[in-house]
């Protein structure tokens, strides 16, 4: 499967079965989110694996969106380690930063077969203080990871895109 392929493949599963996510296959799927781009290498993702009964019953509280994954990535980034720009005061990377590391994540399970859904529909502060987060993290992200159920199917909008000449501009 070439990299169209595969991207055409991915689409988000709002359906899951139990089956759990295996040990190695989790391994494999983190490992290619640590060989993911960071602004000056700085790496300020910290990835939080949820599969604990209770934990997933907590992000149950706040959020409609699990899907019954068995497994979720809660991603943040570290405030003191992402990458701030000295050209503009206020800028830094830790989003970026997060989300290339999630993209890598989303498509290495996608070619392994698994599902996975990016959500940010929960309240940032309110999760980070259910899971009892570091001060110093934001939360950005979390991503339901598992098998989809039989009856999981991409959403209608799923192929609906924009066509290039509304998005990318040539500039002269
Ligand atoms: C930044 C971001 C936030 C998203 N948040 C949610 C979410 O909270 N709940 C959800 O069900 N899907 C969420 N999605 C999934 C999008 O709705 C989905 O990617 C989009 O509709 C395109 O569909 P596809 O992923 O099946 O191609 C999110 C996607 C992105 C990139």
């Amino acid at each position: 499967m070439n990299f169209i392929e595969l991207a055409k493949k991915r689409y988000s599963v709002r359906s899951y079965s139990s089956r759990k996510v295996e040990k190695e296959i989790l391994n494999k799927i983190l490992e290619a989110g640590n060989i993911a781009p960071t602004a000056k290498n700085q790496q300020p993702q910290r990835i939080y694996v949820v599969e604990d009964t209770a934990m997933l019953a907590k992000l149950d509280t706040l959020t409609p969106c699990r899907y019954n994954a068995p497994t979720v990535l809660i991603f943040t980034y570290d405030t003191d380690d992402d990458w701030k720009n000295p050209n503009e005061a206020g800028i830094h990377s830790g989003i970026e930063d997060v989300s290339i590391v999630a993209t890598h994540i989303m498509l290495q399970a996608a070619e392994l077969g698994l599902g996975t859904t990016w959500c940010n529909m929960f309240g940032n502060t309110a999760l980070e203080e259910a899971f009892d987060l570091p001060a110093n993290e934001k939360s950005v992200l979390f991503m339901d990871l598992g098998y989809a159920a039989e009856d999981a199917e991409p959403s209608p909008g799923h192929t609906e895109k924009k066509p290039l000449a509304d998005t990318v501009r040539y500039l002269k």
